[in-house]
């Protein structure tokens, strides 16, 4: 095993720094009316790949998730159960298709109960699919489920929980914690694990690292804690991490501390990441592409600038409209925010034709019983909506009024529907 990390894995990046100042700043400025001149957003910060690395057009795929479905049985009570009698199913992953390049940040976006930590559970393989296949390395892995197999598997693909509070036993310290994974999976003799389980701390930025193993959970910050889970999927040297929802449970200023260590090991790893979030704004400071799910389903999917900047679902319009804008309205000028009314999604229930139809504020007769395709609207970018069936087309903007009433005026102006309902 490689560790390039002795001039330090939290670099004083001025690039960086210049980005994540423009980037909070923006942050701020999108929050607070008093400030009035909010900076220039920069054109491109992540094409051609985020600060710190750029994925190559040419890179491999790495993951390719084919028709993935994860459908589970609802069952009533203890009865149901001793007879395996099923009274429904909870489709929480109900057919997707994606890919990752090699060095590449897919976010995986959406909204609580979109099925985003399912899709992760069964990359990592700790949750079964139901149908469809996962693919790495151009070989399928759907079956891999022998004791040996798996082990070599999770050499390569692992998970970084979202809460740190849950993930570490307070009476474990800090080193067994990071050991541990190479205990389970009978790597290297104890010299090397103990080296391993250093070096991994000191990747994660816990330095001396020898100090930061002695202490238990309760003696860090949960900045620190963080990093200590993620020392535990680096000390496997992964290929693929699994990250639901890495920075979530923290403040935001030790957000972009992490955020900025995972770019680093990235770039200094070559690590390829699934970044599970529902916070828009945190997948466009660090993804190369967005896939944004809904109930169980691809809504959109592209190169995150495409994704925020030129949303070609209304799903994705109505998430970008309330996330911290990249271009935040001029001084006394008011931006469009779309409120998603109506029914809470239930996986159980997903709706006839295009499962957001009952919210969407531009839905139209079509949509209430046939299901659209992911479209391709040039550049890597697709959409699931029959809007974005003859291609690149701007949404009409939703105003709060309009999707309270559910108008189909914008979905006649944009030239999909013909008439308007009474
Ligand atoms: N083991 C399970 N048995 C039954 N239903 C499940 C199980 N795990 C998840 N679900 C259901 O599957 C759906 C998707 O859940 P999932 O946890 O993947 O969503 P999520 O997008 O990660 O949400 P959140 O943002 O709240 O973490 C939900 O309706 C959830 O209740
Ligand atoms: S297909 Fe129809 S209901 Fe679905 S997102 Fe597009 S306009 Fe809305
Ligand atoms: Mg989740």
């Amino acid at each position: 095993m490689t560790h390039p990390h002795d001039h330090g894995v939290v670099p004083h990046d001025d690039a960086f720094h210049d980005e994540e100042a423009d980037a909070a700043a923006r942050h701020a400025a999108a929050h607070d009316p008093t400030l009035p001149e909010p900076p220039a957003h920069p054109d491109h910060v992540h094409a051609p790949g985020p600060p710190g690395s750029s994925v190559a057009d040419d890179a491999p795929e790495l993951l390719r998730l084919e028709g993935l479905e994860v459908h589970f049985p609802i069952r009533g009570g203890l009865l149901d159960i001793l007879t395996r009698r099923q009274r429904g199913v909870v489709r929480a992953v109900d057919g997707i298709d994606l890919t990752i390049r090699k060095g590449e940040i897919l976010a995986l976006v959406g909204e609580s109960g979109s099925g985003k930590t399912t899709t992760g559970r069964v990359v990592v393989k700790l949750t079964r699919q139901t149908g469809g296949a996962v693919v790495v390395d151009g070989k399928d892995v759907s079956t891999l489920w022998g004791s040996r197999a798996l082990r070599a598997y999770r050499r390569r693909v692992q998970l970084i929980f979202q809460d740190p509070y849950e993930t570490l036993n307070p009476k474990h310290t800090i080193g067994e914690f990071v050991i541990e994974p190479l205990i389970v999976n009978n790597i290297g003799a104890k010299e090397e694990r103990f080296q391993r389980a250093l070096d991994a701390l000191d990747a994660a930025g816990l330095r001396p690292a020898a100090d930061y193993a002695a202490r238990y959970p309760h003696e860090l910050s949960g900045g620190q804690r963080q990093r200590v889970v993620i020392a535990g999927a680096l000390v496997m040297d992964p290929e693929l991490v699994v990250a639901d929802e890495p920075v979530s449970m923290l403040d935001v200023s030790i957000r972009t501390e992490l955020l900025r260590l995972m770019l680093d090991l990235r770039r200094e790893r070559g690590l390829t990441y699934l970044f599970i979030t529902h916070d828009l704004s945190i997948a466009w400071v660090i993804a190369d592409r967005i896939a944004v799910m809904y109930l169980g389903r691809i809504m959109e999917i592209g190169p995150a600038e495409q994704v925020i900047r030129r949303p070609r679902n209304p799903y994705t319009q109505a998430l970008v409209s309330v996330s911290p804008s990249p271009d935040p309205p001029a001084p006394g000028e008011r931006e469009a925010r779309t409120i998603l009314v109506g029914e809470t999604p239930d996986a159980a229930h997903v709706p006839t034709g295009c499962r957001f139809h009952p919210r969407c504020p531009l839905a139209f007769d079509r949509c209430t019983v046939e299901e659209p395709p992911l479209f391709d609207v040039g550049e890597g970018h697709k959409a699931a909506c029959w809007l974005a069936e003859a291609g690149p087309l701007d949404l009409p903007v939703i105003d709060a009024v309009q999707a309270a009433g559910g108008s189909e005026v914008a979905a006649v102006e944009a030239g999909v529907a013909t008439d308007v309902p009474a």
